[in-house]
């Protein structure tokens, strides 16, 4: 800093003055000067705010916990405000005893804690055509990751009593949308879970508030919000989301369906076009998340040079399965443009794809499923901005 630096030559006032007392603010909020960290829409993206999208600012994060106001939010019909003693889960279909539960019953059975990441089919679907919205919020921030505080959704299927034909779940939320989706039996007794905690607190109401469904490493939609019922089926039953919706649309006019993993993917948050750098060379320090549906992440590789030349970031903090890890990748810039890429690869061996792979194999019909590798393009003033190298 200058010699004559006013912020080391002169008393602040908040070293002259007494601050105020405990409990001023009961449930805390950050400082006023963080107030730019908040979660942002896109309007012209989605005809109503109730069926619609906010994004998480992570570029504006560090390590892998997302705070819970800041977690991303995907409605279909608006934010359901639920009276927790008036909600209650229901379990029919092929069972042997249909149960009803009260938010107390569920708190009786045995919980488990888990770290895990939520995306959106749709995160970067905006991106299949080219490089559009310039900003990783905007173009990555359909994600989340928290820790969950919830039940073992096998705990409360085997109280109901499967019968021996079962071999899909059906979960509904309690909102105008009732969302629906099939769930193979198998992923439901595995590692799904009931979940009425985030980060240790209640979940806030745009996370489905008093209760819902996780199911780790798969796509966002799957995890029914505001849950209130599951019925057992011996088949799946094609909802809207999973047959007008949420379905891959090829090239040759043939859709995938039920792709429900969220393959292995990463993005540097800063820097990056809302996060660009304050100096002109020197130590540089870049950021960013990566995480897999099918495990840990294994490596991440960073590119100053769009993609020609390859090194390995640091991963720093849990690595754990079906969360994001974080990454940091030091160097010494020399203040020259830089087209900087990172590349996650997971404990199963899978890389994640550049945008040209992906699109020799999916087309560019697709909204969903976009894990294509981001390039942002660094100038020698410090901007960035959204770009695709061929
Ligand atoms: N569950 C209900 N009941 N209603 C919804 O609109 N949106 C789904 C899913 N569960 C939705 C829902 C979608 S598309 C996603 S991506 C996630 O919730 C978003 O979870 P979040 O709002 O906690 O980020
Ligand atoms: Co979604």
């Amino acid at each position: 800093a200058a010699a004559s630096d006013t912020a080391i030559t002169e008393l602040p006032d908040w070293t002259r003055y007494l601050g105020e007392g405990v409990a001023t603010r009961p449930y805390g909020h950050p400082s006023e000067f963080e107030s730019g960290v908040v979660r942002r829409d896109v309007p012209w993206l989605t005809a109503s705010p109730e069926s619609s999208v906010s994004f998480t600012p992570l570029h504006d994060l560090d390590g892998i916990i997302t705070p819970n106001g800041l977690c991303f939010e995907r409605h279909h019909a608006g934010i359901a405000e639920i009276d927790p003693s008036k909600h209650r889960l229901m379990v029919n279909g092929l069972v042997e005893k249909p149960l009803v539960f009260t938010m107390d019953d569920l708190k009786r059975f045995p919980r488990e804690n888990r770290v895990y990441f939520l995306e959106c089919a749709a995160n970067s679907g905006m991106e299949w055509r080219g490089a559009q919205l310039n900003g990783c919020q905007y173009t990555h921030g359909m994600v989340h990751c928290v820790m969950y505080t919830g039940v073992p959704l096998k705990h409360i299927l085997n109280e109901a009593g499967l019968r021996t034909n079962a071999a899909w779940v059906m979960p509904e939320g309690a909102d105008a949308a009732a969302m629906t989706r099939s769930v193979p039996l198998q992923k439901a007794m595995d590692d799904c879970l009931v979940a009425f905690k985030m980060n240790g607190e209640a979940l806030r109401p745009e996370q489905g508030y008093p209760l819902r469904l996780v199911v780790p490493g798969w796509e966002g939609n799957m995890w029914v919000k505001w849950l209130r019922r599951i019925e057992v089926g011996d088949e799946p039953w094609h909802t809207r989301e999973e047959t007008s919706k949420y379905t891959d649309l090829l090239e040759n006019g043939k859709a995938r369906r039920f792709t429900w993993v969220m393959d292995a993917k990463s993005v540097i948050t800063s820097p990056s076009p809302q996060a660009p750098l304050n100096h002109r060379s020197g130590a540089t320090v870049v950021s960013g998340l990566a995480w897999s549906g099918n495990g840990r992440i294994a490596r991440v590789d960073v590119s100053l040079d769009g993609g020609r030349n390859w090194r390995p970031a640091r991963l720093d903090g849990p690595v754990l399965p079906r969360a994001v890890s974080r990454f940091y990748c030091e160097f010494d810039w020399d203040g020259s443009d830089l087209l900087l890429q990172s590349r996650a690869t997971d404990e199963t061996g899978y890389v994640q794809p550049s945008k040209e792979e992906l699109r020799a194999v999916r087309g560019v019909n697709s909204i969903y499923h976009n894990n294509g590798i981001q390039t942002w393009h660094v100038r020698s003033n410090g901007e960035v901005e959204n770009v695709e190298v061929s």
